[in-house]
């Protein structure tokens, strides 16, 4: 159950698949405040999390640090576990659960330049972070890639924000499309970059940064794609060595989602691959990694794993748990 209670005001569709919806306190007050690029948790009716980021932009200072709103946007996932679809069914007066504000993706406290970069819906954390950057008068870029601008949304907002900063890149306009290695190749070496975006982008983007030789604390990302079940995916055994209990992990299903319906306890956060809270020690058995955290040598190393996302190559895998 979450800590607030929030009331759908409004919502509009921004493209075919992405709404935005506003939310107030069910009870009329004020909402905590938060910092740009700061997110909320949705509880859905079969009890499970989702995580938006909040849109709010800066020049209103009551817009971030004493709202009444909480803005959102939302693209619907045909081949998601519900989460969008349900909340593009809401409606005004609809309440719903959530978390308190809580920000894994924040800005550094820098006048060194800013690059941000947005895959697709990826965009909604960096919309907050743009404007504060403009409010506060830091150098920053915003490229927004997607696959058509018609399927771009928040754009009028980022242009109101900064029309000179922003660039599109759109897949069906090949003279737009993005060159990550160009870009991230101008960067200063004293800038910060913040991608968020799909798994690719994020691994791009931090292959590139490195290759240029970007700092590790100057590439900032959260991931914006909900795990996806890939072509293949086997059912493989989770032995926990603390107890020798064996379960078993369906394609379609984590090892936090199996591990917790049969009552193991867990530390975990994100979900999605790009916090690290959930990293387990590999006993015994290879994983198969889709997370954006570990490096390629931790990757070949395998011996430890974020098991809210990955699976294994092996039959079985043996956790430190
Ligand atoms: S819970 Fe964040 S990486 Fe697993």
């Amino acid at each position: 159950m979450g800590e607030l209670k929030l009331k759908v005001l409004r919502t509009e569709a921004l493209t075919a698949h992405i709404r935005t919806l506003e939310l107030a306190a069910e009870d009329g007050g004020k909402l905590p405040g938060f910092s740009a690029g700061a997110h909320i948790r949705v509880t859905l009716p079969d009890g499970t999390e989702r995580h938006y980021s909040l849109v709010n932009i800066f020049p209103d200072a009551d817009a971030t640090a004493d709202p009444t709103v909480y803005r959102l946007g939302i693209r619907l996932e045909e081949d998601g576990k519900g989460g969008s679809r349900y909340m593009h069914g809401l409606g005004a007066g609809d309440v719903v659960d959530a978390s308190l504000p809580r920000n894994d993706f924040a800005l550094i406290d820098t006048d060194a330049p800013a690059l941000l970069i947005a895959g697709g819906i990826g965009v909604t954390p960096l919309i907050s972070m743009a404007s504060e950057l403009k409010a506060k008068g830091r150098p920053f870029g915003f490229h927004y890639a997607g696959r058509s601008r018609g399927l771009l949304a928040f754009v009028e907002e980022l242009a109101a924000i900064d029309a000179n900063a922003l660039t599109l890149h759109c897949d069906d306009e090949p003279e737009t499309c993005i060159d990550l290695k160009s870009l991230i190749g101008k960067a200063p070496a004293d800038g910060h970059v913040y991608v968020c975006g799909p798994r690719g982008m994020i691994e791009a983007v931090r292959e590139i940064a490195h290759a240029r030789g970007l700092a590790k604390d100057h590439v900032h990302f959260e991931l914006f794609d909900a795990p996806q079940t890939e072509t293949g995916d086997k059912a493989f055994e989770v032995e926990i060595s603390s107890t020798g209990q064996v379960f078993t992990v369906p394609p379609g299903k984590s090892i936090i989602e199996v591990l917790e319906a049969e009552g193991v306890d867990l530390i975990y956060d994100c979900q999605r691959g790009d916090c690290g809270i959930c990293q387990t020690t590999v006993l015994e058995g290879v994983p198969d990694h889709r997370d954006v955290i570990l490096t390629d040598d931790e990757r070949a190393a395998n011996d430890v794993m974020q098991i809210c996302v990955s699976r294994a190559k092996s039959a079985r895998l043996v956790l430190d748990l």
